[in-house]
């Protein structure tokens, strides 16, 4: 069996790496994928190698960017959010992941592929959906859900017996557990499984405290080209170095703090904590440009369709053909979401003040109070006379009771 292994280089991918070559004799080929976690990735070529994988059979690669423009800007078109709140970090990372593990297991002709996700969760989910879309017969090894390792102890004795360096921090339970990439972190489980508690300080990493942010509020404008931002303050920037660009300002303004509680796919609820400074910054960003430039209609429809949106992603249907047509339609309407907005960063907040546009619909002939324009007064009469006369028949029916 030769197995292409999701590998991110830490502790449980490593066990996951030798169990796979242990008790399934299998030869194991890793992808490490750059997706902004902030990690170097040299460590997970070193430790692949120590742990007796071909050199031939490492893979590791920088996605930044495509990540940013196929997956997440494509999403942020459509205002994505998870039960109304859920920047979808994690969930938009899997499909990218999943897909570039496929491609490496056709080019190396390998039947197999592995993931380390909890039998418990969504990412299960999300990973092997898209195994599936997108190789039908491929075999799915997912060690969480088959191994007998049910414990800490048991994990750290398998690491021992099979020379797995564990760091130091690693050996007792992990605090909680984190998944990061240019999007957001997320943080869930242990210290944060009580959703009473607030969670402690120690568990953010990408972002400032809103109360220990700068006192004088931070001006920034963002540029966007049909419905994607294309710059920052004035400078262009690729995709990825532009939500880099946002996250430094998140961060430093303590923006994009989330507590939640979610349905997770599988259905339990789960209380995660996430951190999404430049998504929650490019959120605001981008309804700012829409409010100018999209028709009523269209953007009404678009926040109908969101919510469906948001869930087939967190779902784990990105390659799924519902989501592939709501992406056509939301992508439709972003043909005039082109301008510049302009925005306040304050102690955890992002605060849309201007907005231009040479595609506006806003028309200040139209809507001024003072005299004058194009808009007559008098059409309003008739306008709502016929738009209450289902109400003023419900009313006289009301008040005369029915007919015998
Ligand atoms: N609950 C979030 C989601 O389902 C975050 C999942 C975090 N995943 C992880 N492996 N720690 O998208
Ligand atoms: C996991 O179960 O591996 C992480 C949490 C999730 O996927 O929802």
């Amino acid at each position: 069996k030769k197995v292409v292994l999701a590998y991110s280089g830490g502790l449980d991918t490593s066990i996951i790496l030798k169990w796979l070559q242990t008790t399934y004799g299998a030869e194991v080929i890793t992808f490490t994928a750059d997706l902004g976690q902030g990690e170097e990735l040299g460590p997970a070529r070193d430790k692949a190698l120590l742990l007796g994988v071909k050199p031939e059979n490492i893979f590791i690669e920088d996605l930044r960017e495509e990540f940013v423009r196929d997956y997440v800007f494509p999403m942020f078109r459509a205002n994505a959010q998870y039960e109304g709140l859920y920047l979808l970090g994690t969930s938009i990372a899997r499909p990218l992941i999943a897909k570039k593990q496929i491609e490496i297991a056709r080019r190396m002709g390998a039947d197999a592929v592995c993931h380390g996700a909890t039998g418990k969760g969504n990412d299960q989910v999300r990973f092997e959906l898209g195994y599936y879309a997108l190789e039908p017969d491929i075999t799915v090894i997912a060690p969480w859900r088959e191994w007998d390792l049910a414990s800490r102890t048991d994990l750290i004795a398998f690491a021992e017996a099979h020379q797995i360096p564990i760091a130091k921090d690693k050996r007792g339970e992990a605090p909680f557990s984190t998944d990061a990439n240019l999007l957001h972190t997320s943080s869930e489980g242990k210290v944060l499984e009580d959703p009473a508690q607030e969670t402690p300080d120690y568990v953010y990493s990408r972002t400032g405290n809103p109360e220990d942010a700068p006192d004088a509020p931070q001006y920034v404008t963002v540029d966007f080209e049909k419905g994607d931002p294309v710059a920052v303050d004035g400078a262009a920037l690729t995709p990825a170095a532009l939500l880099a660009k946002l996250n430094d300002l998140g961060r430093l303004h303590g923006i994009g703090r989330l507590d939640l509680v979610e349905n997770r796919f599988v259905g339990m609820k789960s209380r995660g904590m996430y951190e999404t400074p430049g998504g929650a910054i490019l959120l605001v960003a981008h309804r700012g440009i829409e409010s100018l430039t999209l028709d009523r209609g269209a953007a009404h429809l678009k926040d109908e369709l969101m919510p469906r949106y948001a869930e087939l992603i967190y779902n784990g249907f990105w390659f799924a053909p519902e989501r592939e047509m709501l992406q056509a339609a939301i992508d439709h309407s972003q043909q005039h979401v082109t301008g510049s907005v302009r925005l306040k960063l304050y102690k955890g907040s992002a605060t849309l003040v201007g907005r231009e546009s040479p595609w506006s619909l806003y028309d200040q002939d139209l809507v001024t109070f003072e005299e004058g324009g194009t808009y007559d007064q008098r059409d309003a009469e008739g306008f709502i006379k016929l738009n209450a006369l289902r109400l003023r028949t419900l009313a006289k029916r009301a008040a005369r009771g029915a007919k015998k």
